[in-house]
């Protein structure tokens, strides 16, 4: 008899299942593509969601299959071409197969044996991001998870360049500077590196909400005057709110006149290095020391897989500098093939695998085309929000973020538009988000899917101006 443990690896089982599920996800494309995919978010309150699937739970050991088809019925459809919410890619599905690939394949990837394949094809990505960037060949870096996480691996590098903090601790007070529209992960990693509020030194943005260069030398003053030791200065390309792109030319003038590291976060924005039609916004991040950018959100890849790209990667191998004798021998030497050496995870995805199929399916071109289209459709999208007087456009959008609202003559803006939102979450059809810039609430689409049309903004509008007249009654 064939123990449950035999069954559970049966080969034949796993073919069956497989095929059912690929079956599955191919319909919810073509649902998703042809249109007859109704909701983009079926939304359920937080509470409404547990108990359906506590009960679901509660009938037990089940047919696996209904599990698939429920979770693909019941998540936020990304494919869908009126997905516009959040920062996250609907990924391309060769990726999602490589994803299946290394999930069975399971390569841990901390030490060189346990990712054979894995370990190669990340430094294989590094070399190319890098080289996008504009790097030389002392460029190069890794994948980890999220730009979050991202960002803290490159500020502890900043620290470790500019410090000895990771051996002998210290009674600094240390500060970083960035702009006060960059993503909330960058006060983050200050706070759990110890700065505190006085180390996080926010500077106020233009009105295109980038960093006021202006302001640089005067808040660097300050800090200082206050005994601050500063060690770096970031720019965002681009904020997460607006997609503002901050002047990276200026601020690497800075940082090499006050010999900061120069850290740029590119999670979002930092794709544009594929596109020569817009990588004019990030000029000068060549002269950054490090920069981020996301696979999962440009760059069609499943979350999470970011990229941490070092202009010296020597400097990433200092900031984990620690001995793990059972994993390797020399708490020195600069394996590029041992992942664990320079990230914040020991046993790692096999991130580059997903990345890799991309490349390998459909070349660099994709990631060029990915970007121009939707940077394209942001503008686009300012065009029509502009031929109608019944909108405002918060700022002329740089990227594929573009922030607007519905105007009226009666009540608070800010009411009617949370609102809207609210309908259109419930509705379900559409799925945007929001956003607040200054004291005003914004609506906020992120274009993220290729398959979104000019239509589907139209669309968007005519919905959000439908429902302003049912909100205002
Ligand atoms: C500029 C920027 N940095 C960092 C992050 C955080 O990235 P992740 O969601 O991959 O942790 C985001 C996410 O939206 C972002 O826009």
């Amino acid at each position: 008899m064939e123990s449950l443990l035999q069954k559970a690896f049966s080969p034949d089982l796993f073919r069956q299942q497989a095929h059912n599920l690929v079956d599955q996800l191919a319909d919810y494309l073509e649902q998703a593509q042809s249109g007859s995919l109704e909701m983009v978010i079926p939304y359920k309150d937080p509470e409404e969601s547990l108990a359906f699937w506590q009960e679901d739970y509660e009938q037990g050991q089940g047919d696996v299959t209904e599990f698939f088809s429920k979770t693909i019925q019941y998540s936020n459809h990304l494919h869908h071409p009126r997905y516009m919410g959040h920062q996250v890619t609907p990924p391309v599905p060769i990726s999602a197969l490589a994803g299946m690939l290394s999930s069975m394949l399971n390569n841990g990837m901390a030490v060189y044996e346990m990712g054979l394949v894995s370990n190669p094809l990340e430094r294989i990505l590094s070399e190319l991001l890098a080289k996008k960037i504009g790097f030389d060949k002392n460029g190069g870096g890794l994948l980890t998870s999220g730009g979050t996480l991202a960002n803290l691996t490159a500020l502890l590098a900043a620290r470790a360049a500019k410090t000895d903090v990771w051996e002998d601790g210290t009674n600094e007070r240390l500060a970083v500077m960035v702009s006060e529209e960059a993503h909330y992960c960058i006060d983050r990693a200050a706070r759990i590196m110890g700065m505190g509020n006085e180390g996080i030194i926010k500077v106020p943005t233009n009105e295109l909400l980038q960093i006021r260069t202006d302001l640089l030398e005067q808040y660097y003053q300050e800090a200082t005057d206050k005994g601050l030791h500063v060690i770096a200065i970031i720019g965002s390309a681009c904020s997460t709110s607006t997609g503002s792109y901050d002047d990276l030319e200026a601020i690497a003038a800075f940082a090499q006149k006050h010999e900061l590291w120069f850290h740029a976060d590119g999670a979002h924005g930092g794709a544009v290095v594929f596109s020569d039609k817009y990588k004019y916004l990030v000029k000068g991040i060549n002269q950054a020391d490090s920069v981020v950018i996301d696979w999962h959100k440009m760059l069609m890849a499943p979350a999470l897989i970011t990229a941490v790209i070092f202009k010296r990667n020597d400097d990433a191998f200092r900031t984990f500098q620690q001995k793990a004798q059972y994993l390797w021998a020399n708490q020195h030497s600069k394996d590029w093939f041992n992942s664990g050496k320079r990230t914040f995870e020991c046993t790692k995805l096999m991130m580059s695998v997903k990345v890799y199929a991309i490349l390998k399916a459909h070349g660099e071109q994709i990631f060029t085309d990915n970007v121009e289209y939707l940077y394209d459709l942001g503008k686009q999208f300012a065009t029509l929000l502009k031929a109608r007087p019944n909108f405002e456009l918060a700022l002329e959008p740089e990227s594929n973020i573009v922030c607007f609202r519905l105007k009226s003559t009666s009540g608070t803006l800010n009411e009617l538009n949370a609102n809207i939102r609210k309908r259109l979450l419930e509705e379900g059809k559409f799925y945007i988000v929001q956003t607040t810039l200054g004291d005003k609430l914004y609506l906020r689409v992120s274009l993220m899917n290729p398959l979104t049309t000019e239509t589907d903004l139209i669309a968007l509008l005519d919905e959000v101006e439908r429902l302003g007249k049912v909100v205002a009654s």
